[in-house]
């Protein structure tokens, strides 16, 4: 047995292949269930007890020379997969499932795009806020009233630090930085303090717009709007509601006439046909002046919308928290 086993190892040092199905075959005939390991296990008991401590050891031996080989003329052929199967290769592959993007990054953007194409730089801040940039220069002092219409998250240990309620705080940043002609987008995430429910979450995406140079006025505003409303939805048909924000004035919410031709235009727009889709006005003063900039030589505009809002009418999504739970099968319909 001794000398069977030695010419089964001198054989084996000896074999050489690069294919694949060669090398399968190879390991099958030595370490398959019918192969020669196992058959000469099967005829270890016959081996007198003297020398089955070295019969053993050779066997062993033998088992582990072959995987050696296996494996090393296997990495010699390489880690190509075609290789690896001696399966038939014209075979389909696995189909690979390609990913899409989030709709909230799809709506982004195209708001992006839009914006983009009429001159628009993007803009970007901190998250994480401080007292001045989120409120104080938007005309908002500590104790205004009007700092209650953005629930807001303080950090506990330094009421100064916030997350910011609207990406607005950008806008002051590049207002302190820069000087005019201003005309920037600043898209971002934003958090308010709000019990999450279908219509609203505590944390979401906004993009909002900045325009100021000199004779910049409400017509210009309104141009701007309705140049958006038509690329992104379609429509023309607008309305200007006034409205209040501390930053600007005067102020507007914008509404689109969406029309009223289903069942779902009804639920949507509550049976009036109008939907508000942004908020904007003219920048106040106070604000230019907290920014540095003079107010008697410039004026501005300013917008902010909602980009789940947006998505929501767009891709017709009742419950916002959709967006936030990351299921594949929701994610999944949004492959282009
Ligand atoms: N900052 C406002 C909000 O978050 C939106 C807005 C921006 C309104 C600019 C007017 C002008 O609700």
């Amino acid at each position: 047995m001794k000398k069977e086993i030695q010419n089964h190892l001198d054989s084996i040092k000896k074999f050489n292949s690069d294919k694949v199905d060669k090398l399968d075959d190879f390991k099958i005939k030595y370490l398959g269930r019918k192969g020669i390991v196992n058959d000469l296990f099967s005829k270890f008991k016959e081996v007198p007890d003297t020398q089955k401590k070295e019969v053993g050891l050779k066997i062993n031996e033998l088992k582990d020379l072959v995987q050696n080989k296996y494996d090393d003329l296997l990495n010699k052929i390489g880690s190509n997969q075609d290789n690896l199967s001696s399966e038939d290769i014209s075979k389909p592959g696995f189909p690979i499932k390609s990913g899409s993007l989030h709709p909230i990054t799809i709506i982004k953007n195209k708001v992006i795009d839009i914006f983009s194409q009429v001159g628009f730089d993007l803009s970007d801040g901190p998250e994480i806020e401080d007292d001045w940039h989120n409120f104080t220069a938007l005309n908002l002092p500590k104790d205004h009233p009007a700092r209650d219409m953005q629930d807001t998250f303080f950090i506990q240990t330094n009421p100064d630090i916030l997350l910011r309620t609207h990406t607005s705080s950008v806008q002051v940043r590049y207002m302190e930085n820069n000087s005019p002609p201003i005309n920037i987008i600043s898209p971002g995430r934003v958090y308010r303090n709000e019990a999450i429910s279908a219509r609203s979450h505590c944390l979401f995406h906004q993009v909002e717009g900045i325009v100021v140079d000199e004779n910049i006025s409400f017509a210009d505003l309104k141009q701007m709007v309705l140049y958006f409303t038509k690329a992104m939805f379609g429509k023309s048909k607008l309305r200007f509601r006034p409205s209040f924000f501390p930053f600007t004035e005067p102020s507007a919410e914008v509404d689109i006439y969406w029309g009223l031709e289903s069942e779902s235009d009804y639920r949507l727009t509550k049976g009036t046909g109008w939907l508000e889709i942004m908020g904007c006005g003219m920048v106040d003063p106070k604000v230019l002046e907290n920014c540095n900039i003079d107010p008697e030589k410039y004026s501005g505009y300013a917008f902010g919308l909602g980009i789940e809002r947006i998505a929501m009418l767009i891709y017709e999504i009742p419950d916002i928290r959709l967006f936030f739970e990351n299921d594949i099968r929701f994610l999944e319909q949004f492959k282009s």
